[in-house]
């Protein structure tokens, strides 16, 4: 059996009188492509945010290679190798591609805003290696050639792809994507595709949401469904697809 690299049990997530999340167990296993759907409003958005560090779960635990992780703030959770894209793009517009990407290594650097403004010995070598490992993670990402393009130039699939070079410059041990096809186009979704996939390669397991099927049902090999804060199953996705609580779901939401 593979390792479980992130195991939530029993994880709610309440905003007031609102349960987003409910009770909610979950293996993620090292190596795999997972991913996690549901409705709009289902709470997997939530869930990436309580497992990163922007919200503290109301009750439940949320353990990270073996060590409980919940209620960390994301700088720690960050270092400890989870990385994450999000649902909107965020990047520094007016700024060049490849200082995007540098601001990603931020929980690998020993540096500092005090360090920047000082200058102490071995800054200059922890840049130049900030600057390498950017360099890679864009070749990775196919974005090399746009090095010093702002990043508002960049097409949107371009922009998508951006942010999984920041998110991946700090070398994570899991990399979580809140809807990376978004708005994307066929092209740029076979090419995302691929990417996700020489990631996973590489040794980073990956969590997504999604709401493509077409693209999860492809991609994953295990998927989890939430609704309305609770896990409705996980499978495969031929098992997923076949469950008749998940088309009700989806089927339900749709009439409703
Ligand atoms: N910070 C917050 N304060 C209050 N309510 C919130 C907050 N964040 C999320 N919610 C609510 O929690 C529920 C789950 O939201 P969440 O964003 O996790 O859904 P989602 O499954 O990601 O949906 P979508 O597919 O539309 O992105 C929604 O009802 C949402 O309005
Ligand atoms: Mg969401």
């Amino acid at each position: 059996m593979s390792e479980v690299l992130l195991e939530l049990r029993g994880v709610t997530v309440r905003f007031g009188g609102l349960t987003a999340v409910h009770e909610l167990d979950l293996n993620i296993e090292r190596g795999m492509i997972r991913a996690l759907i549901g409705p709009n409003g289902a709470g997997k958005s939530t869930v990436f945010n309580v497992v990163t560090g922007i919200y503290r779960p109301t009750a439940g635990s949320i353990r990270f290679r073996g060590e409980e992780i919940a209620g960390l703030n994301p700088y720690h959770i960050a270092y400890r190798g989870i990385a994450r894209t999000f649902q909107n793009i965020r990047l520094f517009k007016n700024s060049p591609v490849l200082d995007n990407v540098k601001v990603g290594r931020h929980p690998r650097s020993k540096s500092n805003v005090l360090g920047a403004l000082f200058r102490p010995p071995g800054f200059k070598a922890e840049e130049r290696r900030t600057t390498e490992a950017s360099l890679k993670v864009l070749d990775l990402v196919g974005l090399l050639h746009k090095k010093d393009e702002l990043a508002k130039n960049l097409s949107y699939g371009e922009q998508r792809r951006l942010e999984i070079a920041r998110a991946l410059v700090s070398d994570p041990v899991l990399l979580l994507l809140d809807e990376p096809v978004a708005g994307m186009n066929p092209q740029e979704k076979a090419k995302l595709m691929e990417l996700i996939r020489n990631i996973r390669d590489r040794g980073v397991t990956v969590f997504l949401v999604e709401h493509d099927m077409k693209f999860v049902m492809a991609l994953s090999e295990k998927i989890t469904v939430l609704d309305y804060g609770r896990k409705i199953c996980t499978g495969t996705p031929d098992e997923v697809q076949a469950d008749p609580r998940v088309i009700e779901a989806y089927l339900g939401k749709e009439v409703g």
